[in-house]
């Protein structure tokens, strides 16, 4: 399997300066921001969302150095993605992530929440400084893409009647919004044709579902050690997600134990196993492929180059990940 190491070489340096401002831009105006921003941008996460934005720039500008707004997209994209998560965190009560503590445990949900907003209304602030108010308008859509994604699904927990298409409309919301809106921008800073604006912010909205896809699927076939976070959990939290919609249809028990919530001895662990041997993990890899193979064919539209090869590779990273 390719290692997102060696997929990132074209904007190795790209992501070495990123880390290094965005602990910067966040800074130690609060000690207690101050840890939460060294402890989320510290280490662990794949950086996936920033190096797409990086990519994309690239890919666009092909012999034109890319531009420091370029740079603060990607910045602002990651920042963006991790407010949602601590944000995410609180809403499902996680205490670990990315094999640490989480804010809500490490401090508590009032600290948690707060530098969650903090996160969003910084990131609104560098947003706004891009002056380009089409870009503006494509990143605040994201913010409010991950609210309604946060809501619909809690309105939807232990529904076992939910449909493929409201689990996707979620998974946009929740994760594949912020690829596809960030992808795009970064193409209207390089001022580059709609056509290929438009190509672009498909790739990310695919790249978006196949990623929550396989996400989902890691959720059941996955180990806590490797994830980084507790396995199962989705199902537990009465998340319906891929692999649990497609075993409700093959093993009706699983609805009967989702619908009592679980609330007899044993029934967490047969639903998990149910949805573990069904054939929803196999279904659900043919949605992911799907979405990935589509994903790649919304390059054609970019010249070829390095960055583009990362990107049409990305897609199979996406898919193949494990973790
Ligand atoms: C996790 O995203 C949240 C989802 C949308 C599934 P990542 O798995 O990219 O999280 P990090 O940034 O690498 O920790
Ligand atoms: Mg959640
Ligand atoms: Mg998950």
């Amino acid at each position: 399997m390719i290692s997102v190491t060696s997929l990132f070489d074209p904007i190795d340096t790209d992501l070495k300066i990123l880390t290094d401002n965005l602990k910067k831009l966040i800074g130690a105006r609060h000690p207690i921001l101050g840890a939460a921003a060294e402890h989320l941008f510290g280490a662990g996460g794949k950086r996936i969302r920033p190096a797409i934005v990086l990519l994309v720039s690239r890919a666009t500008m092909l012999d034109r150095e890319i531009t420091q707004r370029h740079r603060r997209l990607a910045e602002i994209t990651e920042m963006i993605h991790t407010a949602s998560l601590v944000h995410d965190d609180v809403v499902d009560e996680a205490s670990v992530r990315r094999s640490v503590p989480t804010v809500n445990s490490l401090f508590d949900n009032r600290i948690a929440v707060l530098a969650g907003d903090f996160l969003f209304a910084q990131s609104s602030w560098y947003l706004a400084n891009l002056d380009n108010l089409e870009v503006v308008k494509l990143l605040s859509e994201v913010i409010k893409d991950f609210a309604e994604g946060e809501i619909l699904q809690g309105l939807n927990r232990f529904e076992t009647n939910l449909s493929l298409e409201s689990y996707l409309e979620k998974s946009y919301y929740k994760t594949a919004s912020l690829i596809a809106n960030s992808a795009k921008s970064a193409c209207l800073l390089s001022e580059v044709s709609e056509e290929t604006a438009k190509n672009l912010y498909a790739y990310g909205k695919n790249l978006g579902l196949a990623f929550q896809i396989v996400d989902d699927i890691l959720d059941f076939t996955g180990s806590t050690e490797v994830l980084g976070k507790p396995a199962g959990s989705d199902l537990i939290s009465g998340h319906i997600t891929a692999p649990a919609l497609y075993a409700i249809e093959e093993k009706p028990l699983l609805k009967t134990l989702i619908e009592r919530e679980f609330s007899e001895d044993g029934d967490i662990e047969q639903a998990l196993t149910i949805v573990r041997e069904s054939n929803g993990i196999d279904r659900s890899r043919e949605l992911a492929s799907y979405h990935a193979k589509e994903a790649e064919k919304n390059l054609i539209c970019l010249a070829p180059s390095d960055s583009r090869q990362s990107l049409i590779e990305l897609a199979d990273y996406v898919f193949n990940r494990l973790y």
